[in-house]
């Protein structure tokens, strides 16, 4: 019986030929390529049997520990499919000789052993015992299945990141850069750290377009609109009007006092994570603040930003976790910035991607912002007025009084 179990595990190329009659797979991989090389093959030992329909796992195969008393023709179609949901294949879990399928030598083998108790507990105890929760339904051809909701059918860059382990393998003998020195460079790139402690006021005028993603939950979003924006800057002061038809909506971050007013409603404080988040926002125009509120800063790797290649350190806030900060490779200038917000479920994640940098007053800085949330509307940014302007009046940035403790 225990010999029988070869047929699932051939090396050799004549045997490769009867499993292609019988299964059609050899170790996951199409097998039809290799025909032609079989007939310069070596004799083979005598073609191992195929389990016949009596057959079940735990006699046939050698090593069955969970998979029991299952039909054990249905072994290959069912690894084949674990195979797919992964995005791997046989030799992820299993010895690299592919004669030896029953050896326990390396550890995802064990890992999937308890995915598929967990998965058939699933099915037992949520859905009367039916097929329901499957690999692919978490691993949807990934080994590490997603935390993070997409951003309207984007792939997430968790799953395009490469480690710096893995960005320092293909650059053998340099050094990546510090998280300081990334930092330095992108204060440098929009003017320097003495240009921007003396940037002068400005306004920016443009629009807001809410793309409108359309999905099965908010289906009155079907239409792209087109709101009037404005934003400005003063020192470390920062508040933005968006004009809509029911009244102006107001979002002010200033070190003092940060709060947002939305038509006729009362304004209110912000919250201690969109006030981080705000401060995030700030942080753009220089990002030397960076460091006075996050911790823990470290370059992690390098992911793309559209088409730029950005180192990427990772920290965090003091309300919001997992914060990362995209750096050109290339110009040095920040191009992205993520962050998750807190809820009762992981990962409530938020990103704005960065763009036109434009110079106004011996600064530069970006006149198109891109705001994605999960599954939520993207908000495309566009100013095409900057104008310099010292007169602001602090007063803007201070919450009204009436409404001030709401
Ligand atoms: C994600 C991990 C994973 C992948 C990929 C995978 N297997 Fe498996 N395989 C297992 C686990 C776990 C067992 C043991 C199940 C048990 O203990 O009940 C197993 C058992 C087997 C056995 C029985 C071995 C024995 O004699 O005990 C065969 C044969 C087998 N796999 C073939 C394959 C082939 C062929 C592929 C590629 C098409 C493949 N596996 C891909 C995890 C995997
Ligand atoms: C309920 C969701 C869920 C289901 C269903 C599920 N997995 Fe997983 N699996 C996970 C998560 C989450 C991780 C990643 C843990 C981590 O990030 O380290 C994981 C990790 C793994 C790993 C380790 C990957 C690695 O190299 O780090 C293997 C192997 C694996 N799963 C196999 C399976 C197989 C086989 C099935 C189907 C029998 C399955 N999983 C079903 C959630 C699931």
């Amino acid at each position: 019986m225990i010999g029988r179990s070869r047929l699932f595990a051939m090396t050799s190329l004549g045997l490769a030929v009867v499993l292609v009659l019988a299964v059609g797979f050899v170790g996951g991989r199409p097998v039809a390529a290799q025909a032609p090389a079989a007939q310069n093959a070596p004799p083979a030992a005598a073609p191992a049997p195929v389990p016949g329909p009596g057959d079940k796992t735990d006699t046939f195969f050698k090593n069955v520990k969970v998979l029991k008393g299952l039909p054990a023709e249905l072994m290959q179609p069912s690894m084949q499919l674990i195979e797919i949901s992964l995005g791997v294949h046989c030799v992820y879990c299993h010895d690299n000789d592919g004669a030896k399928r029953e050896l326990d030598t390396k550890p995802q083998k064990e890992i999937a052993r308890r995915m598929i108790t967990m998965t058939q507990d699933i099915n037992k105890t949520m859905f009367n015992g039916t097929n329901r929760v499957t690999c692919f339904t978490c691993h949807q051809g990934h080994t590490k299945p997603g935390q993070v909701v997409p951003y309207n059918d984007e792939q997430t860059r968790e799953l395009t990141a490469m480690p710096i382990a893995a960005v320092m393998a293909l650059n053998t003998g340099t050094q990546p850069p510090t998280t300081d020195q990334l930092i330095n460079n992108a204060v440098n790139a929009i003017g320097g750290a003495n240009n921007l402690s003396r940037a002068s006021g400005r306004v920016l005028k443009g629009a807001v377009t809410n793309l409108a993603h359309l999905d099965e939950v908010h289906t009155e979003r079907a239409v792209t609109s087109v709101t009037p924006f404005d934003v400005y800057v003063k020192g470390n002061s920062r508040m933005t009007v968006q004009h809509n038809i029911n009244g102006d909506a107001l979002n002010t971050y200033s070190a003092t006092s940060s709060w947002l007013q939305a038509g006729n409603a009362p304004a209110r404080a912000l919250r201690a994570d969109e006030r981080e988040a705000a401060r995030m926002e700030q942080a753009v125009l220089n990002p030397a603040d960076f460091k006075t509120f996050l911790t823990g800063l470290k370059v992690a790797g390098q992911e793309k930003v559209g088409e730029h290649t950005t180192w990427v350190v990772e920290g965090k806030g003091q309300t919001l976790s997992d914060v990362k900060l995209y750096f050109d490779r290339d110009s040095g200038l920040l191009l992205s910035i993520a962050w998750q917000q807190p809820s009762y479920f992981c990962c409530h994640q938020f990103r704005i991607d960065y763009d036109n940098y434009k110079i106004a007053g011996g600064v530069r800085f970006p006149t198109k912002w891109t705001n994605n949330g999960p599954r939520q509307t993207i908000l495309v940014y566009e100013m095409d007025t900057v104008q310099v302007d010292n007169a602001i009046e602090d007063a803007r940035f201070m919450m009204p009084r009436a409404t001030a403790q709401r």
